[in-house]
């Protein structure tokens, strides 16, 4: 994880955020290429449920919605973790969590064990960070950041019934921000008390809900192993029924072996029709389906594929982290998928001089109308080529002296390192064509 979060500083994809002011503990700040690869992640996620499917819609739901909504979705009264504070250190730990913490005396140890070590009883914190609305500032302005992006998507659930015309079994997606006054936050992007997430609520017939919840299971490791997670990297874990939620009749994670070992990826579970339940009763609007046809009525069960776009990225980070030799020099380099990698093309003249730059210019008009390119011309070549290495760009074009003569480059595939010559008026669609075709991670070897 060092080396992870060591390049991403180096190279301005996730650093710590307010830094000149000393920092701000778990709290992080994505860069160009930081940004362009989760992008990228998030795209990925919107493709394979908006446009390879036509069952799914999309939202982008307010962060403070009615205070009401978290008395219903059991927010207010459960989103809670077990406290500990230590009298001796002033440190707050995770009851359930002391293996993972550390003791703020010396020598270090687990919270409990160091010989100094004086905690508190057990007591129960809620996670969800509470502002105000309005310059009053009374018991009716008290609002809360959302804790999850799901609860804006059963608000809406009646208008989409019709203005979307949708019939379960469809679903209402949406990828946004949420908040957690997590008590230890830590491991990078792993958990923050910012992060974003992608979720979908699937909204099924109750007879189809174990159908659906296998179908998404599946689809969602799948979506991984589609854009290169090793398949030894990840698994899908069924909780054990003391891990459910109070509203699940069944949940399973996407678990990917970080670097910190297997944690939880993402969490795909059978909500039932809990939240449409209790939405309806606490809002007094009657949430059913009613089918014209049929004239059948149910409050409609939901399968939620709930995922972080953090997680995600930094799973695809680790996944793709990589050290070679070359030329007895190690080099680091990002083995990301060429459709989640920040830069698809790199354009680089050999020299600053004899019409290279303005051809390679020329290249590079003409390829980001289609492609995120970029155009370095600074530094010897090797080392301009290292740098794409580390930000997972999958192909370097080089101009040089030939390509005056015969308009051709060469074309450095990241992984292979094998170079190919190929003509300028072919290689916006030779790189199109690689972008779509089939991929494995390089560091699975050839078995
Ligand atoms: N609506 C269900 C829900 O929010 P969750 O398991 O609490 O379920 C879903 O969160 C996903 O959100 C997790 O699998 C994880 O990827 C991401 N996530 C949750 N808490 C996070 C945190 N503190 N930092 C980063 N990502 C987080």
């Amino acid at each position: 994880m060092d080396k992870i979060v060591s390049l991403c500083k180096r190279r301005g994809i996730i650093f710590p955020s307010s830094e000149i002011y000393g920092g701000i503990g778990s709290s992080y700040d994505y860069g160009h290429y930081g940004v362009l690869l989760k992008n990228n992640v998030k795209a990925q996620w919107w493709r394979a449920l908006l446009q390879e499917r036509d069952d799914v819609v999309a939202l982008d739901s307010a962060i403070i919605q009615h205070p009401r909504t978290w008395e219903a979705s059991g927010h207010l009264a459960g989103f809670t973790d077990p406290l500990v504070d230590c009298r001796t250190c002033k440190r707050r730990y995770r009851a359930d969590k002391l293996e993972d913490g550390q003791c703020g005396e010396k020598p270090s140890k687990c919270p409990g064990q160091g010989p100094n070590c004086d905690l508190t009883e057990s007591r129960n914190f809620n996670l969800m960070f509470q502002t105000t609305v309005g310059p009053v500032q009374d018991e009716g302005s008290t609002v809360f950041l959302r804790p999850e992006t799901a609860q804006g998507i059963f608000l809406n659930f009646k208008h989409y019934l019709q203005f979307a015309r949708k019939k379960p079994p469809f679903g209402i997606a949406q990828v946004g921000k949420s908040f957690r006054n997590e008590i230890t936050p830590g491991n990078f992007v792993f958990r923050m008390r910012e992060f974003e997430q992608m979720e979908m609520e699937f909204f099924v017939p109750p007879r189809e809900a174990e159908q659906w919840y296998e179908f998404w299971k599946q689809a969602r490791y799948d979506w991984y192993l589609k854009l290169g997670i090793r398949e030894d990297h990840l698994r899908l874990r069924p909780h054990d029924p003391d891990e459910l939620s109070h509203y699940s009749s069944g949940t399973s994670d996407v678990e990917y072996l970080y670097p910190i070992g297997w944690q939880e990826l993402e969490g795909i579970a059978n909500r039932g029709n809990f939240d449409l339940t209790q939405h309806a009763e606490f809002s007094k609007q009657n949430l059913e389906y009613v089918d014209t046809a049929s004239g059948e009525r149910y409050l409609p069960h939901v399968i939620e594929p709930a995922a972080g776009a953090d997680r995600a990225t930094l799973a695809f980070l680790c996944d793709a982290y990589d050290e070679d030799q070359i030329d007895g020099e190690t080099r680091t380099v990002l083995r990301l998928h060429p459709a989640l990698a920040p830069v698809k093309a790199a354009v680089l003249p050999l020299v600053k001089k004899d019409n290279q730059p303005e051809l390679a210019r020329e290249i590079l008009f003409d390829l980001r109308e289609r492609i995120q390119v970029e155009y370095d011309e600074c530094d010897a070549i090797v080392r301009r080529y290292r740098r794409q290495d580390e930000i997972g760009t999958p192909w370097s074009i080089t101009v040089d002296h030939q390509s005056i003569e015969d308009r051709t480059v060469t074309v450095r595939d990241r992984d292979s390192l094998t170079q190919e010559r190929i003509a300028i008026s072919d290689l916006a669609g030779e790189l199109e064509r690689r972008l779509r075709a089939p991929w494995r991670s390089p560091k699975l070897g050839s078995d």
